[in-house]
């Protein structure tokens, strides 16, 4: 089973992507997290080249379709999620990747209360399913924690595990559905 993670900041020492990392390594044995690396390589959204089908937007739609399931992490700013994160979520609205998806939204900041409803808003028009028991709030930003310390904190460690279970129970679920 594969899970591809989509975090919202290009920050090299990015509490979201840690987090995310992280759960590439907890991940139970059947299950392979990637992170997606291409965010930033992603041109500004516009309609009129939309039909161009530029490289990084088809790189990102056959990861998304290839994906059994998403984990996603953005930032707050400003109240809402990052631009780079929007623009992304953008390009996949008109090529349907995201419908019928399994995503965990994944919030590194118990604070970031806007960005997380505004991901939450936006994917559930997208027609994706979110696992609610597979969205978690953890305090990685108060804590500064690192890579490596998430994936030993002994809470944040169990509820990351928990979350993760909570997706693949969800995937293979929606695969039953469409025996
Ligand atoms: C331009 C900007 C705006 C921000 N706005 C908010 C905000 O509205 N609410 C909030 O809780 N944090 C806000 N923050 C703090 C970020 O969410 C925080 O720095 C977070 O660590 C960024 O995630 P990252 O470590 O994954 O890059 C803002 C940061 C920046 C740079």
């Amino acid at each position: 089973m594969k899970f591809l993670a989509i975090s919202g900041s290009l920050r090299a020492a990015s509490h979201n992507s840690d987090l995310l990392r992280a759960m590439a390594r907890l991940a139970p044995a059947d299950v392979s997290v990637v992170l997606y690396r291409g965010l930033g390589d992603l041109p500004l959204f516009n309609p009129d080249i939309e039909a161009s089908d530029p490289a990084a937007v088809a790189d990102l739609r056959t990861q998304i379709i290839a994906a059994d399931a998403l984990l996603i992490a953005s930032p707050e700013y400003a109240h809402g999620i990052t631009g780079v994160m929007k623009n992304a979520l953008d390009w996949m609205v008109g090529c349907e990747a995201f419908v019928l998806k399994p995503v965990a939204l994944l919030n590194a900041s118990p604070r970031a209360v806007h960005a997380q409803a505004s991901l939450t808003e936006i994917v559930t028009m997208m027609s994706a399913r979110i696992v609610d028991d597979a969205s978690v709030t953890v305090p990685i930003l108060g804590s500064n924690l690192n890579e490596d310390e998430i994936a030993r904190h002994p809470d944040i460690s169990a509820v990351l595990q928990s979350a993760l279970r909570a997706l693949r129970a969800a995937v293979l679920a929606t695969r039953l559905e469409r025996q």
